[in-house]
């Protein structure tokens, strides 16, 4: 392992092929674009869209560098962050159903990294697991189909052995966006995508990791490094602009390490219309949304407020937290950004489909096997991770039911690789309408029940805890999903 060698050349990369050059250009016309943003500070800024370099019909042909940069996105501080083609978060991967999807990925961080399609149904080999790291210099092309039914807000991130954690707080993230061409919700509605993300910065305006062995160190081990400096997109309260009578919808994305959000907006209620594998079947309408750690939520957000008025979207307080190492400030409010109304006229409402999709069931009763899992401090069902042991086999095709059953007095987010599930039981309650998820929060000593398939794909495959000092703790386990 080179963790050692000196960090790449990055000037000389523009001398390589065609495709880099178009890369050059590409990020240096993202370094004006930032430049103009800071101008404007309070502005919203989607990320951009990773450029299809393919002409091939449901080809979508994509390169992706990470890499040292520094940006702004501390107030007041030049930050090196690591970041995808430049940009944090990275540029978003847009796809259709049915599309194939190419990766050219050159990793020039000056350590082994992977890149993970969080929440796709892939094969094992493109999966950016800890099985399969790029070593620093090294290139890899991931490749993959993107399934029908799998429409939905996805995203990408490292998962090098024990150091996902750092390297996503870095600043290596990015969303991924499939779409269905017979998406329910009106074309017209605007789309906004929202990452939310959080970090801590040194005096010098550089992201800091608690010092090994402090006390800092063990409250991040313990809840996972939370930061108290909030970001939506990679910037601090950016300011979204709404018509009255609009109705917008937004993605959301939760790429911090650790923290839960519980999302609301002053003044306004939510149509929930989706989570991390798509579409509801129906909207519901909701005050707040939990987010955990790598989930995802589809919402509509209604502009019922009056031109020119504003209102502020926040994190509420939840208690996540073991009692020992809850934060003092847990119960205050985080602000994430204003929506602020034009003075405009309000515009005509349009009207949202009682039915999105319809979402097959996934049949409980046609399980061959029940598994059981338990969340302890850093275990699953005792165990640490271990790259060389499967903890469980599975038979390619099977339906099988988990129950997760968290035992200890801190929540923890339980993700499972390649293969969405439907969550059919909180507590012994059922949950009756089905929703893809493949991230899904397990409160403190509660337990839930999904039934998961795993078609297709055999290989080996992670499940873990989502709280990414967890993981990298050891809080994960192998699945190996077997052509019998
Ligand atoms: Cu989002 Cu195994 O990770
Ligand atoms: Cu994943
Ligand atoms: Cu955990």
């Amino acid at each position: 392992m080179r963790s050692h060698s000196p960090e790449p050349e990055r000037a000389g990369d523009c001398l390589g092929s065609a495709g880099l050059i178009a890369l050059c250009v590409l990020s240096c016309a993202l370094a004006s674009d930032l430049a103009a943003q800071e101008r404007a500070p309070g502005a919203f800024l989607a990320p951009s869209t990773l450029e299809n370099l393919s002409s091939e019909p449901n080809t979508v042909e994509v390169e992706l560098t990470a890499a040292p940069e520094r940006l702004s996105l501390f107030p007041g501080a030049q930050t090196e962050f690591w970041a995808y083609n430049g940009s944090v978060p990275g540029p978003t991967l847009e796809v259709s159903e049915g599309d194939r999807v190419i990766v050219h990925f050159r990793n020039e961080l000056a350590y082994p990294t992977t890149v993970h399609w969080h929440g796709i149904h892939l094969p094992f080999t493109a999966d950016g697991s800890p099985f399969h790291p790029v070593a620093p210099g090294e290139s890899f092309v991931y490749e993959f189909t993107i399934h029908p039914g799998t429409a939905g807000t996805y995203w990408y991130h490292p998962h090098p052995h024990h150091d996902t954690g750092r390297q996503v707080a870095k600043g290596l993230h990015g969303a991924i966006i499939v779409r269905d061409p017979g998406d329910a919700l009106p074309e017209s509605l605007s789309e906004r995508l929202l990452v939310l993300s959080d970090n801590r910065f040194d005096r010098d305006g550089q992201i800091d990791f608690a010092e090994p062995g402090s006390r800092q160190a063990r409250i991040d081990e313990e809840n996972g490094r939370e930061g108290e400096v909030l970001f939506l997109n990679g910037r601090v309260m950016p300011e979204l602009a709404i018509a009255s009578g609009e109705i917008q919808r937004w993605r959301v994305i939760n790429a911090s390490g650790a923290r839960t959000y519980r999302l609301a907006l002053s003044g306004h209620s939510f149509v929930h219309v989706g989570s991390d594998g798509g579409l509801f079947e129906h909207p519901r309408e909701v005050g707040e949304i939990l987010l955990a750690a790598g989930e995802r939520v589809e919402l509509l957000v209604r502009g019922e407020g009056d031109p020119g008025s504003t209102a502020v979207l926040r994190s509420l307080p939840y208690d996540r937290y073991l009692p020992q190492t809850r934060p003092a400030d847990w119960t205050d409010s985080l602000a994430l950004a204003t929506l602020r109304y034009s003075d405009e006229a309000p515009v005509d409402a349009v009207a949202i489909p009682e039915r999105l999709r319809s979402v097959p069931p996934l049949d409980p009763d046609s399980a061959t096997v029940e598994r059981r899992m338990t969340l302890t401090k850093n275990r699953i069902n005792g165990r640490m991770m271990q790259m060389d042991r499967i903890d469980e086999v599975a038979e390619l095709g099977a339906t099988e039911i988990w129950e997760i059953e968290n035992l200890v007095g801190m929540d923890h987010s339980f993700h499972l690789h390649g293969f969405p599930f439907q969550v059919v039981e909180r507590d012994g309650e059922p949950v009756n309408e089905p929703v893809w998820k493949d991230v899904v929060n397990v409160p403190k000593r509660s337990t839930l029940r999904f039934v998961v398939r795993f078609d297709r794909y055999p290989g080996k495959w992670m499940f873990h805890c989502h709280i990414l000092d967890h993981e990298d703790a050891g809080m994960m386990g192998v699945l190996e999903v077997r052509d019998p």
